[in-house]
């Protein structure tokens, strides 16, 4: 896994971000398994809860551009190093993604499981076992 040049790709797409009022700019970037890489940045909103976050241009980018699952995501701020992804971002990964799929710790440190970060998280499993019957 090349954990700098996805890195790269997520500083990259960074660069891209709306983020006028937070001027917080946030890059995520994917690998799928079979071999594409995805990007997304932030998109903020007058209307301050509208705010997309990065993740979520990547999950839109990584349906939009066929589907297929992601194995390993970076997630940067502007100064090109790893941002912890928000809760809800947790779970679109997990959605995307699964237990295994795994988060750039950044240079110098290992790359870290969802699993680690969403531990037993809600998904699509939950939903077909749990389906009401009445
Ligand atoms: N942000 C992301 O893009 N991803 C995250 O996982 C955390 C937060 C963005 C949203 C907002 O534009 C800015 O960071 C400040 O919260």
């Amino acid at each position: 896994m090349d954990w700098v040049a996805l890195r790269a790709e997520a500083s990259s797409a960074a660069t891209r971000a709306y983020a006028p009022y937070s001027r917080l700019h946030v890059g995520a970037a994917g690998l799928t398994d079979t071999g594409r890489v995805v990007a997304g940045c932030n998109v903020e909103n007058a209307s301050y809860g509208l705010t997309l976050c990065a993740e979520c241009g990547l999950v839109s980018a990584l349906h939009a551009g066929g589907g297929s699952r992601l194995v390993a995501v970076s997630i940067v701020a502007g100064d090109g190093r790893p941002l912890a992804p928000c809760g809800r971002c947790r779970q679109l990964l997990f959605e995307a993604g699964g237990e295994r799929l795994l988060v750039d710790g950044g240079e110098g440190a290992e790359p870290v499981a969802l699993s680690t970060l969403l531990p037993g998280a809600f998904g699509p499993r939950e939903v077909d076992a749990r389906r009401g019957t009445s």
